[in-house]
């Protein structure tokens, strides 16, 4: 093998310099490395009690060994490794590891760090990439550490929504980025907590990461209301034997207080982040009494807990179905939620009744008390939270003339660079006639793109935010207060999507300066902002959808379904689209960890939609040739124009993922020919517990495609086709004629230079 002895000795010293420098972990000054995780100064274990963390020889990326998870039950199990000994607080870090799935699936893995342990801990992610079966995909990203939490700081992997998928990781690594030592935060900027003296309180969400160092700094400079991103949440103040136990909390509300911030509670009712057997025992709902007991009690008890140490409460969070079809019969669109299912229609009602009567008792009546939901912009959504608040006051009313039992509509403000101002402002006109106050308590704005921000999408979201605050400023009279949900791009809860004002760094986006000074920025910026809409093509092919899935599939664009409209980020998934004379073929894969299609109102069931505009002229509504098409998760039909022989031809199949939905849409006005656009939209919705919570596109951020084609993307129908045998497609005379003439051209010239080249040789 080795040719001589030079090459031997050489290859051996090779070696014995990756193994050193590489092999397993390498703590020179800033870089830690792990390939074949034989060491035991740093270890990965896992992270919950299922899982089983394994050094393997089965699969590596470099070296002989890897890290094998198996028995996973919960996406967030994975291996974890300690790293508060190692890191420098407010230094930027490149982290990145390797990973391959052990077994044929697909699936999407997230690289992840958490700061802090318990109720105030904080959770981030680095990077999310899907991961095909036999492949290894690198996971990478930066984080800047500006604080050690509470002295606990972990990196993991876990998955998006595959609980149980076995995988390896290999070659991790973490570097020191930052040559020169963090960033000082930039003082200079002129704090919005100023700006905004007169108007409301500007807020953020914190977690013990917020408390310390330079993101304190930061919080400070420009805050003067925090609430607690997680921590005050009903999850986080029982133990496990179901007794109270605020400690965690505590430590964060007493260091909020020393720091002379306000406090906004966040909250008491929910259906997420809480415990289930508050309104549930072994799988089966408690009774009315059992469960209005439990929710009283948590009312109580954490009332008076925090007393007047807050200025506000949410009492109940998120009660109303996503887009309710029928607003002002606001009972029946209340979100299917085990608060309803055990304690009925009142337990909105009766949730405020008694913490007014616990904040009566003890003469806190400063407290104010919130209701608060997302999708707030959706004007049936808003409609319907309108009446539930206006009846509840007015009942309490009757017995308490004057006096109003919700005092405020939190308003969440998880929007997108796609959101309508105008229908936040009808929204908040609408609210003002409640006669109560408007808090804006999660504002984030998320691009249409992940990973590094381009410029035209800084302004266009930065665009946004100037818009709502100029909206804000005209109706501060009853906006009490404008909370950000997060500090900065790399510790939001949408973080790949960069939707806060400063950046990884802490330093300001143009949002800052939008939201600074928004009269302005909106006069310098206006015309500027133009994002243009997402393009595929479509493989000419027809595929056979008599036995299993044809291997055209295999061979077209994948057009990613990841653009979320609302502020829940769920389903997400893959299109592909095939065309033919007859038909548009359409397969979508949806990645779900739950099918749930128990809704009565089809959108709020795991479906997938099609729009399609076969002028592709972008119009403002509807007309023939323009088509949306909705199934469900089952294979039901429940929009667009289907006959029945295609209703067969419509498949839905379970995958390990989720389920995947292969459909046919015949042409209605257009005879295709290659070179043809037309305008085209693919929508995941995703369900949970009975209503929709997430909604995922490929192009629209608005959520407008059921009734305005403007804001579809575009598919160019493709002559290039795909290996089945298939007869080509059809082209248009004149652009066929192009085409060849230039084919031609590009085959005469290169017969030319041929023809010289060859004359040159001979004359040599
Ligand atoms: C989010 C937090 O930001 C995340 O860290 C957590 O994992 C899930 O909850 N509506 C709410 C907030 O009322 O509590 C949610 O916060 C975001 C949506």
């Amino acid at each position: 093998m080795f040719d001589n002895f030079f090459q031997k000795y050489s290859l051996i010293l090779v070696m014995f310099l990756v193994v050193g420098l590489m092999g397993d972990v390498v703590e020179a000054s800033g870089t830690l490395v792990f390939e074949d995780f034989g060491t035991d100064s740093y270890v990965f274990e896992p992270r919950g009690d299922a899982e089983s963390v394994e050094r393997s020889s089965a699969a590596a990326y470099t070296g002989d060994y890897s890290l094998l998870v198996t028995e996973r039950t919960e996406n967030w199990n994975g291996p974890s490794i300690r790293i508060e000994d190692y890191i420098e607080v407010s230094r930027e870090y490149s982290i990145s590891v390797w990973v391959k799935l052990a077994g044929s699936s697909r699936t999407d893995l997230k690289l992840s760090t958490q700061i802090g342990e318990g109720g105030g801990a904080s959770y981030q992610t680095i990077d999310t990439q899907t991961v095909a079966s036999n492949e290894w995909v690198q996971l990478s990203g930066t984080y800047r550490y500006d604080s050690l939490g509470d002295g606990f700081v972990s990196v993991y992997v876990e998955s998006e929504s595959h609980p149980s998928v076995d995988f390896y990781i290999d070659h991790f690594e973490l570097v020191l980025s930052d040559s020169e030592g963090g960033v000082a935060v930039e003082e200079n900027l002129t704090p919005l907590k100023d700006i905004y003296e007169d108007h409301f309180l500007i807020g953020n969400a914190v977690s013990m990461n917020e408390m310390d160092g330079q993101r304190l700094d930061l919080l400070k400079h420009h805050h003067n209301l925090v609430t607690a991103e997680n921590a005050m949440k009903p999850e986080y103040v029982y133990s496990a034997t179901r007794e109270f136990d605020f400690s965690s909390q505590m430590r964060l509300v007493d260091r909020v207080e020393e720091e002379g911030l306000k406090l906004h509670g966040h909250v008491l009712v929910w259906h997420q982040q809480s415990p289930e057997w508050l309104h549930s025992e072994g799988g089966e709902l408690l009774s009315r009494e059992e469960a209005l007991e439990n929710m009283y009690t948590h009312i109580e008890e954490v009332i008076k807990q925090y007393g007047d140490s807050v200025i506000s409460w949410e009492v109940v969070n998120e009660a109303m179905n996503d887009n309710p079809g029928d607003p002002e019969n606001w009972r029946s669109m209340l979100r299917r939620s085990e608060w309803f299912n055990t304690i009925g229609d009142d337990y909105v009602e009766l949730a405020f009744a008694k913490a007014r009567e616990v904040l009566d008792e003890n003469g806190w009546a400063d407290v104010k008390l919130y209701y608060n939901d997302y999708n707030d912009d959706n004007q049936n959504k808003a409609t319907a939270i309108y009446h539930m608040i206006k009846e509840v006051n007015e009942n309490h009313s009757e017995e308490h003339p004057g006096e109003l039992l919700i005092d405020g509509v939190g308003m969440q403000g998880h929007y997108n660079s796609g959101t309508s101002v105008n229908n936040v402002r009808m929204s908040i006109e609408r609210f003002r006639e409640l006669g109560t106050e408007i808090g804006v308590t999660e504002l984030d704005v998320t691009t249409a793109s992940t990973g590094e921000l381009s410029e035209e999408e800084e302004l266009a979201q930065a665009l946004l935010y100037a818009e709502l605050f100029s909206l804000y400023k005209e109706h501060s009279d009853i906006i009490s207060r404008v909370t950000f949900w997060g500090l900065n791009d790399s510790t939001s809860w949408r973080s790949e999507r960069n939707p806060l004002l400063f950046d990884g760094g802490l330093r300001a986006k143009e949002a800052y300066f939008a939201v600074a000074n928004p009269e302005a920025y909106i006069a310098r910026h206006s015309e500027q902002v133009e994002i243009e809409r997402r393009q595929a093509r479509a493989l000419y092919g027809t595929p056979d959808r008599e036995n299993g899935l044809d291997e055209l599939w295999e061979q077209t664009e994948e057009l990613p379904i990841d653009r979320y409209q609302l502020a829940w980020q769920g389903a997400r998934g893959v299109g592909r689209v095939l065309w033919d004379e007859d038909n548009l073929y359409v397969l979508i894969d949806v990645a779900t960890s739950s099918i749930d299609i128990t809704s009565e109102e089809p959108w709020e069931q795991d479906s997938v939609e099609v729009f399609l505009e076969e002028s592709n002229e972008q119009a403002e509504s509807y007309s023939a040739g323009t088509s949306h098409f909705r199934v469900n998760a089952k294979g039901g039909e429940t929009a667009g124009n289907w006959t029945e022989s295609e209703v067969d031809s419509n498949r839905v199949f379970e995958t390990d993922e989720g389920y995947r939905v292969e459909l046919v849409i015949p042409w209605v006005n257009l005879s295709p020919v290659a070179g043809d656009s037309v305008g085209f939209d693919l929508q995941i919705n995703d369900a949970q517990s009975g209503s929709r919570e997430s909604i995922a596109s490929w192009n629209d951020l608005s959520g407008q495609g059921y009734q305005n084609p403007a804001v579809f993307g575009e598919l160019v129908l493709s002559a290039e086709q795909g290996s089945n045998g298939a007869v080509g497609p059809v082209t248009d005379t004149f652009e066929n004629n192009i085409s060849l003439a230039v084919i031609s051209l590009g085959a005469l010239s290169t017969a030319v230079i041929s023809v010289i080249f060859y004359k040159l040789k001979l004359k040599k």
